[in-house]
């Protein structure tokens, strides 16, 4: 159940949904702070420091390394370069990084190199990686050779880390049946059942994937046709955190004791869903404004067990 708190309802009488759609558009950033079914809201920055205790991550997504097109073939290396800057100026050192897919735009080798070698200077514990869609294209054996190492099928996984469970799936998957785009297929969900199946109901879960596993805008493939599926399988866990990538801007829902939040791209904004003919990189965007497009998001573990507050911040 989620319990209201003195900062769901804000001065100027927006509620929380209110509040969160318009933080969202504004390109601003959202503490989270999630615990014992008790849910609250903070703007970016008021109370951040006091999340001492547990440990924190840092979530990257969508740097499209090789995107050829103007405005941003000229910019997607340097503003992943920023984005490591700012990882580095963190406060407290985030125990590891995940990067939520679309590594690079057309999944060459050169491509993941770059990517690789940009990212070893990111001071962080150790990176987990997941697939978009642009990293799988041909027979995706290029990104499986890289980071496919004990992982299954397509290159999904999971591992535990102080005491929260974190599974990192694939919905991207270029080759097979019951697979694609938007599609995790019958395999991962069997395997997801097992991996979940001896965990008990108050461990934390993270699920990481590049395409959002809720209903985002269908239109434009911004969701997972059998995403219900695997949220299905964790409705039982006090405390669920769904990072996504893919459509490069962030959004979030909360429902039940499940927060899901995209996460913006490192590289180009997409625009709103609907507010374009298509997706696609956003046009005539100010050269002095790009940066208030792009970022990371850190995720923190607080000290009380369960409780994980989610942080944005632009370039
Ligand atoms: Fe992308
Ligand atoms: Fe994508």
């Amino acid at each position: 159940m989620i319990a209201s708190t003195n900062t769901g309802q804000h001065e100027d009488g927006v509620d929380r949904r209110g509040f969160l759609k318009c933080m969202a558009w504004a390109g601003t950033g959202l503490l989270w702070t999630v615990g014992g079914g008790v849910l609250s809201s903070r703007t970016f920055g008021q109370d951040a420091g006091k999340a001492t205790g547990g440990f924190r991550f840092v979530q990257i997504s969508d740097s499209h390394i090789g995107f050829g097109k103007d405005p941003y073939k000229n910019t997607v290396i340097r503003t992943l370069e920023e984005v490591v800057a700012r990882i580095n100026a963190l406060p407290q050192k985030p125990d590891f990084l995940i990067h939520t897919g679309d590594l690079t735009h057309l999944a060459t080798p050169r491509e993941f190199d770059t990517v690789a070698e940009i990212l070893t200077g990111a001071k962080v514990g150790k990176i987990f990686w997941v697939p978009g869609e642009h990293d799988v294209i041909g027979d995706g054996s290029e990104y499986l050779k890289r980071f496919g190492k004990g992982t299954k099928g397509e290159g999904w996984y999971s591992f535990d880390h102080r005491g929260v469970h974190f599974l990192g799936l694939v919905n991207v998957a270029s080759q097979g049946t019951d697979k694609g785009l938007g599609v995790l297929g019958a395999e991962q969900l069997d395997w997801m059942k097992a991996d979940v199946a001896g965990l008990g109901d108050s461990t934390p879960i993270v699920v990481f994937g590049h395409v959002p596993l809720w209903s985002v805008y269908p239109q434009w493939g911004w969701g997972t046709e059998d995403g219900l599926r695997a949220l299905t399988l964790l409705r039982r866990f006090g405390s669920v955190t769904v990072l996504n990538g893919h459509i490069h801007q962030t959004l979030q829902k909360v429902e039940g004791n499940m927060t899901f939040h995209t996460a913006r791209s490192t590289a180009f904004p997409q625009p709103a869903p609907g507010t374009a003919p298509s997706p696609g990189p956003l046009k005539g965007v100010p050269a002095d404004k790009l940066r208030t497009l792009l970022g990371l998001t850190t995720v923190a573990s607080r000290e009380r067990v369960g409780s994980l507050a989610i942080t944005d911040s632009s370039l």
